[in-house]
């Protein structure tokens, strides 16, 4: 791969498209309106987890007819030897203030659940009206602890994808669509 090369095309690396930019499109759309009705005649407060939710967030955003509030958190996951998992915890914590605000927390992927657990149990201590999660994909089959989110783009095989927010060492963020990267650039040396 050569960043400084003006050829350069994110998409070249991909091995697999698994969810292409018109199916997301079109289903940001009805998604959209899933949430629009949930909270028909209410203000909600949004609150992506970056960097992933990033691209997912700026979108669905956008479908929603509803008075919305915006913020998002960082999240990092911090090896704890006593601990079997790894513990995720918010190193960039919210501006708003929810209390008696229903919320709903946005992130790219559910995978082991452990990140939305940890982050929605820290939202709940702060007193909203509701919380609810929402997930562009998941990953239904790697589940390490028991969460299921409220809203879902699409459930997808137990496969590592990159694309519209979701990275690899950072990287592939940018692409419109979702897929496999070709085997080859799965480890590469000068990434890790
Ligand atoms: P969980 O705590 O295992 O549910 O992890 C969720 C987080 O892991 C996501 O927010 C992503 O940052 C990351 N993640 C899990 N699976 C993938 C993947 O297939 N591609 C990219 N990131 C992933
Ligand atoms: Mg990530």
């Amino acid at each position: 791969m050569q960043t400084n090369d003006s050829a350069y095309n994110p998409l070249d690396d991909i091995d697999r498209v698994l969810v292409d930019e018109a199916t997301i499109k079109a289903r940001l759309k009805e998604l959209g309106e899933e949430i629009n009705q949930a909270y028909e005649g209410r203000e909600l407060a949004v609150i992506g987890i970056i960097n992933g939710a990033i691209i997912f967030v700026a979108d669905l955003i956008r479908e929603l007819r509803i008075p919305i509030q915006l913020d998002s958190v960082r999240v990092q996951s911090y090896f704890d030897e006593s601990k079997p998992v790894q513990t995720p915890e918010i190193i960039d914590k919210i501006r708003l203030d929810i209390q008696g605000i229903d919320v709903l927390v946005i992130d790219d992927i559910l995978d082991s659940g452990v990140t939305l657990t940890r982050v929605t149990e820290i939202f709940r201590a702060m007193g909203p009206a509701s919380l609810k999660t929402c997930v562009l994909l998941d990953k239904k089959t790697t589940r390490s602890v028991d969460f299921e989110a409220d809203f879902v783009g699409f459930r997808i095989p137990d496969e590592f994808v990159v694309g519209y927010g979701l990275d690899f060492a950072e990287r592939y963020r940018q692409l419109p669509c979702i897929g496999t990267l070709r085997p080859e650039l799965q480890n590469p040396p000068e990434w890790s």
